[in-house]
């Protein structure tokens, strides 16, 4: 079925343009075989119907994430077809639209519109897997992420339990003369600068729990751990716990996102996922921001710790660890 899906019936959210080889494939193990694309024209018919119906919309002829996975290429081609195909996909979820519009409206999040498609995908992946129901996410903001992986869950992985790491406190810019005597004076004011390490000042916890209120979530069900990931306090309350998914989105510099992977890529299950943000400066595309070269770089020592890069989307790049 899922080969079928794969053919690329116009307006399915096929995989991306530059991986013809499924198609190819296909159509050398069917040749001169009507009755599949035959098949596949009704079977996008059945899927469209099921869509009208459903509002959440979950499709029984869908892409998973090993779909995309199998036919991904590291070049700038498929990077810009995954990153564009990922973005149309969110919209297609009347779920997904709803709460990436309102991060967008009221500026509750960072990161781009195509990362909740893959989201999406990941939490089905997880479920499909049974791997472990705990997510983590270091870098929380406003619960832009959090609050969609419980919004996902509720249709998906019901038990699905996440957590989350951030200080709940911002780093606030300076004011116009600070800035220009800083400017020059401070490497750290410029490295923080240069990182995307500041943030303003307001009440984190209202916010996150205002966006749970808005969608209907139990935020009594979301674990908090108030601090930073680099607080051996904060690390204590997670060792010895195991993750599918850990999602680092917390400080941008080099040094600390080499630690934070040193010391949290441990806790993620075989087969489980670990996926950075901002990330992609080495990747080539054209289509996406790449992110910080400071976390660019630290992922090049991620493989070192026993994962592969399986998929990139923009500048998120998700690593598999070893089964
Ligand atoms: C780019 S924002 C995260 C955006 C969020 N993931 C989203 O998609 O909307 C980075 C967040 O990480 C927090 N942070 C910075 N350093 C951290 C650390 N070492 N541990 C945990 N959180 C950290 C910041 O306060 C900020 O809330």
């Amino acid at each position: 079925m899922a080969e079928l899906y794969l053919l690329g019936v116009p307006g399915s959210p096929r995989p991306y343009r530059c991986c013809r080889k499924t198609k190819g494939e296909i159509r050398q193990r069917h040749p001169g075989l009507p009755g599949v694309w035959l098949f596949a024209a009704v079977a996008e018919i059945f899927r469209l119907e099921i869509d009208k119906k459903n509002k959440n919309m979950v499709s029984p002829i869908e892409a998973t994430l090993d779909d995309f996975v199998r036919q991904y290429e590291n070049t700038g081609a498929c990077n810009d077809d995954i990153f564009e195909t990922f973005t149309r996909n969110t919209d297609r979820y009347p779920f997904l639209k709803e709460h990436r519009d309102y991060i967008e409206q009221h500026r509750l999040g960072y990161g781009d519109r195509a990362f909740h498609y893959m989201w999406y995908l990941i939490i089905r992946h997880v479920q499909s897997r049974q791997l472990k129901p705990d997510m983590l996410e270091i870098g929380v903001f406003k619960g832009q992420v959090v609050s969609l992986w419980s919004l996902i869950a509720q249709t998906t992985l019901p038990e699905l339990r996440v957590t989350g790491i951030t200080p709940l406190s911002g780093k606030k810019i300076p004011g116009k003369w600070e800035r220009f005597f800083k400017a020059r004076f401070s490497a750290q004011y410029r490295k923080d600068l240069r990182d995307g390490n500041f943030y303003e000042e307001t009440d984190y916890l209202r916010i996150i729990e205002g966006l749970f209120r808005r969608f209907s979530l139990e935020f009594t069900k979301f674990r908090l751990i108030r601090g930073y990931s680099t607080d051996g306090g904060v690390r204590g309350q997670v060792a010895g716990e195991r993750f599918s998914v850990i999602y680092i989105d917390g400080d941008h510099s080099y040094d600390t996102v080499v630690l934070d992977i040193r010391n949290f890529s441990g806790l993620i299950v075989p087969g489980g996922l670990l996926v950075m943000d901002d990330a992609s400066c080495d990747l080539p595309g054209t289509k996406f921001w790449k992110g910080h070269q400071g976390v660019s770089e630290a992922c090049r020592t991620i493989e070192s710790f026993g994962f592969k890069n399986i998929l990139n989307v923009g500048h998120n790049r998700i690593y598999q660890k070893d089964k």
